[in-house]
């Protein structure tokens, strides 16, 4: 049987309370994801034949996070989920199969979940299955209506009686659809309700009226119903996930001093023996080898590190470290660094595009920028690479076992030949060859008791004489 689904993405969000118009709720992030890719990720491992979302306020930004997982269609007015759904007609209405129906406000939907659904859906020859969930605080969804045990409509919250309101039962918005009889009925859907709203789950009574076979199916972890339609419950739902990824890797042989203020992204590998100790993000595209000791207080986004480095208090992206290295407290990189084996880089450092080299050492208070440092390099505290004239950038080369004094100033582009050395304080803008010293300094000199001099001086001015 052929299977699609739709993604409803067009709400508006108003409980989000946000100033922008040019962003949809959907696209908010949970741990670096937006919600929509949540659910369209989940629907992607099924294989389905065709995934259609539905987009519409902010729809630039939804647009751009579902084109890569199918189909777009808009819905130019929110009139309502029904009416979101026959955006798709276009694209799906006279094709044979099952329609899976998702919000892009469920970002904590399983893909397990949703196959079971399915699953239970072709097994009961079902026109629709609903998936429904008992939670304490059904506030805000839509109510199942159920008679003789089988389900009879849904109501929603704002058109819900006192006696309905204590339904505990709820609309996960989550539907298995006979595609065909979905749309039929989709065209016969008025906005009589307190909303004046197209509601998708008006269909539900439809079907039962019509004797369709409808039947629910329930969730066993509640949790993963959650929509988000507000901060708060954005924040919920973050922390929902954020505990569902650290389990998974602590179960995985990664240690975690203290998950609740680990955050770990959706797209990271983390591998076994590894420790995250607390305030730690590991975001994007970042692959963590074994033995590692990340944190505290630091933060990751594409690296990739190898085995048993120290990490702590670092803020590095788009950065690759090798193994056995030391680094921080308090080291930043940004894109294009290479830190190779057995470097050591530590308190107040700043790295952009420096390749540097293997045991290399970078003490305190740098910035190296645009650089190939060699091996064995040991970079006095205080030096500074001037790789920027206000317009164009340019490249040094230092060569291995280079020792750069303390306070040195590289004005690029230079190059420093293997075991050459620089002198503490120099301005270096000339290249230092092999095995030389580089002093780009005044020469001393010494004024004897020049000292008491200046100091009668200044207090004679004190006292204005
Ligand atoms: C909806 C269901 C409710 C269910 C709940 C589950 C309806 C009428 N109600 O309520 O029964 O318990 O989800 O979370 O379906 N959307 C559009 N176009 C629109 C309106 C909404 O695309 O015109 C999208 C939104 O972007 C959102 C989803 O549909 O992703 C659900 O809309 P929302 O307004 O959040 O519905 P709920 O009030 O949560
Ligand atoms: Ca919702």
């Amino acid at each position: 049987m052929n299977k699609y689904a739709i993604v409803l993405a067009a709400g508006k969000g108003t409980r989000m309370k946000s100033i922008r118009e040019d962003v949809s709720k959907v696209s908010f992030p949970i741990l670096g994801r937006p919600m929509l890719q949540w659910v369209l990720e989940a629907l992607k491992s099924l294989q389905l034949d065709q995934i259609v979302t539905v987009v519409g306020f902010g729809g630039a930004t939804s647009e751009e996070i579902a084109k890569p997982y199918g189909e777009v269609v808009w819905q130019n007015e929110q009139k309502g989920t029904g009416h979101a759904v026959m955006m798709a007609a276009p694209v799906l209405e006279d094709k044979d199969g099952v329609t899976l129906i998702c919000c892009g406000d469920t970002p904590l939907l399983t893909d397990k979940t949703l196959a079971a659904l399915l699953s239970a859906h072709e097994t009961n020859h079902n026109a629709l299955t609903l998936l429904t969930a008992v939670v304490d605080d059904p506030h805000g969804y839509g109510r199942i209506v159920k008679k003789d045990g089988r389900v009879e409509r849904i109501v929603e919250q704002k058109d819900c009686t006192p006696d309905l309101d204590a339904v505990h039962e709820i609309n996960a918005g989550v539907y298995a659809f006979d595609n065909r009889e979905l749309f039929r009925h989709l065209s016969r859907l008025t906005p009589n309700n307190a909303a004046k709203e197209y509601y998708l789950t008006d269909v539900i009574g439809m079907f039962v009226e019509e004797g369709l076979k409808v039947s629910s199916f329930s969730i066993a972890d509640v949790a993963e119903t959650m929509g988000v339609n507000d901060r708060y419950q954005l924040s919920v739902a973050a922390k929902s996930m954020q505990r569902r990824i650290n389990k998974r890797w602590m179960l995985h042989g990664v240690t975690f001093e203290d998950p609740e203020t680990a955050y770990i992204g959706p797209e990271v590998k983390l591998s076994r023996d590894t420790v995250i100790r607390p305030n730690t993000y590991v975001l994007g595209k970042s692959w963590i080898g074994h033995e590692n000791i990340i944190g505290p207080g630091t933060y990751l986004e594409n690296v990739r590190i190898g085995e048993r480095n120290v990490i702590q208090f670092c803020h590095m992206t788009d950065t690759i470290v090798d193994d056995d290295t030391d680094l921080g407290p308090y080291f930043r990189t940004r894109k294009g660094v290479h830190i190779h084996s057995h470097a050591h880089v530590g308190n107040f450092n700043e790295f952009k595009n420096i390749e540097f080299g293997e045991g290399s050492k970078c003490a305190h208070l740098s910035y190296l920028g645009d650089a190939n440092i060699g091996e064995g390099v040991n970079v006095g505290c205080g030096t500074i690479i001037a790789n920027y004239d206000g317009v164009n950038k340019f490249h040094t080369d230092i060569g291995d076992h280079v020792f750069l004094g303390s306070g040195t100033t590289i004005i690029s582009p230079v190059t420093i030949g293997d075991y050459g050395f620089t002198a503490a304080g120099s301005t270096i803008n000339r290249d230092v060859p092999a095995h030389d010293v580089g002093i780009a300094r005044a020469r001393q000199e010494n004024k004897p008791g020049y000292a008491d001099v200046l100091h009668e001086r200044a207090l004679a001015k004190k006292n204005g004489k």
